[in-house]
């Protein structure tokens, strides 16, 4: 193990080179326009693959390609999948960046760039500690699979087809996947020098409603009053939908919503986090959420509802006096485990309509949902995790939810049986998905020692014998 940790030492300097080439591709995948710039990412990370020896495919699909590479099978031992995504959300507000978002710049130790914590620089961490064992000469004691995808920003949609054989000649690549274990690194440690183990992700289910009234946009005094404005619809529809008590008023929402168990609340408590710092950290002078519930449990294992853009009417300088012809807004609700996606969009369809009012034409868009997912605590994995994050962190980690979501991990479990280790090397303040996204070069280097060790540890434990 010391030659392999005095090599990640030695090439510090190259590890941060690395990183900075590759936050420079601007891999949005949402917006087309970025469509070269996906790719670029896409082929720097297979190239970097294939000179370290693996055997790596660039899987095209309909939108966004897939990389799925893996180290020579190792007899007995077990086979770990890593996932990650190569793809970043936009980037705007531009002009709310300090220095801009695909020119990754060093300041006070952290880099900052679009991507930098969310997922490129956690995501690279693994790759870098397999060149660790790969380059001493060392012998991995578990084959490492790689599937790196570019859409997870957007919902994964391409990998779930990949999944169901929808490209490879209708060769599903589930059978090719198989592990023992799945490693995802793209969520955050509890704090600063306080690493965690995440073991519970909230689902996510994504819609966009778009109304239309008055084949154009009308005076608001000729018109006003006499012609439904869908502006007003729209705020009085989204407004509806959270009560005074920070509860979501769709009919049924709550019906599958499993309550946390006191032992969980306490474990949360235990956790002492700091609601006036975090409210320093974020600029505002207080919060408001479900009624009944702490900050951790009302981010990490309640539902939620949250607008995430809103547009209609006039938005440049000074009045207008319009009445629009459209009105939009994109929203979400954020899941806990054994709530349904599906369900909540059909509650929500229902819902929208019977709020209608006449001379409105409205069109439902759902744009991706995955249900949430949990981890079992009590697995060797678990403990084998644990011990690598005390090795290259130096502290034990603690245990931790978390309110965000990634869509495939519970592909990984149906349609695999895996479990996944969540094994978040960020911060909640690395702005993910936000102005100035930054990952802490210490946490980079923290989170390769780690990952190196993690090998290490997973090869202690029998394999499966599914690999
Ligand atoms: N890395 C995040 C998920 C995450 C964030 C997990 C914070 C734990 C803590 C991931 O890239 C992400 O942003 N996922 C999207 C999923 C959606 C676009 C389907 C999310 O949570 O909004
Ligand atoms: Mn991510
Ligand atoms: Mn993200």
């Amino acid at each position: 193990m010391q030659k392999i940790l005095d090599y990640i030492t030695e090439n510090r300097g190259r590890f941060e080179a690395d990183l900075t080439q590759w936050l420079s591709m601007a891999s949005v995948s949402t917006d087309p326009a970025f469509a070269p710039e996906v790719r670029r990412a896409a082929d720097w990370l297979t190239e970097r693959m294939k000179e370290l020896g693996l055997t790596t495919r660039l899987v095209t699909t309909n939108k966004h390609p897939i990389i799925i590479a893996e180290t020579d099978p190792v007899p007995g031992a077990p086979t770990v999948l890593v996932y990650g995504h190569y793809d970043v959300q936009p980037p705007d507000p531009l002009d709310e960046w300090t220095t801009p978002p695909f020119e990754p710049t060093v300041r006070n130790g952290n880099i900052f760039a679009r991507g930098a914590t969310d997922d490129k620089g956690q995501m690279l961490t693994h790759l870098l500690s397999a060149e660790a064992w790969l380059r001493t000469g060392s012998k991995l004691p578990v084959q490492l699979k790689f599937l790196i995808e570019g859409e997870e920003e957007c919902g994964s949609k391409s990998l779930y087809e990949l999944m169901n054989g929808e490209y490879d000649n209708g060769k599903s690549i589930v059978e090719g996947l198989s592990n023992d274990i799945v490693v995802i690194s793209d969520s955050s440690q509890f704090g600063p020098g306080k690493p965690a183990i995440t073991y519970g992700l909230r689902g996510i289910t994504y819609y966009e409603v778009r109304l239309t009234g008055p084949s154009q946009d009308l005076h608001s005094g000729a018109f006003g009053g006499a012609v439904t404005n869908p502006a007003n619809v729209l705020c009085r529809i989204v407004g509806s939908l959270l009560d005074a008590d920070g509860r979501i008023t769709l009919p049924g929402f709550y019906d599958d919503v499993v309550d946390l168990t006191s032992v969980e609340r306490k474990q949360f408590a235990d956790l002492n986090f700091d609601d006036q710092e975090f409210m320093d950290k974020l600029g505002v002078d207080g919060m408001t959420g479900e009624k009944g519930y702490g900050t951790l449990e009302r981010r990490w294992a309640r539902p939620t509802f949250d607008v995430n853009g809103l547009w209609s009417g006039y938005q440049g300088e000074g009045a207008k006096t319009v009445l629009p012809a459209r009105a939009g807004a994109k929203f979400s609700f954020r899941l806990v485990p054994n709530q349904d996606p599906k369900k909540v969009g059909a509650a929500l369809a229902k819902y929208l309509k019977s709020m209608l009012p006449m001379g409105i034409k409205m069109e439902l868009i759902d744009r991706h949902g995955a249900p949430g997912s949990m981890v079992p605590l009590d697995s060797p994995y678990m403990a084998a995790a644990a011990a690598a994050i005390a090795s290259g962190f130096g502290t034990k980690p603690v245990f931790i939810r978390s309110g965000g979501s990634i869509p495939i991990v519970n592909e990984f479990s149906s349609r695999l049986g895996s479990d996944t280790l969540l094994l978040g090397w960020g911060q909640d303040d690395d702005n993910m998905h936000s102005p100035n996204e930054k990952f802490s070069l210490d946490d980079f280097h923290r989170g390769i020692q780690a990952s190196a060790h993690l090998w290490e540890e997973i090869g202690k434990i029998p394999a499966k014998g599914n690999g």
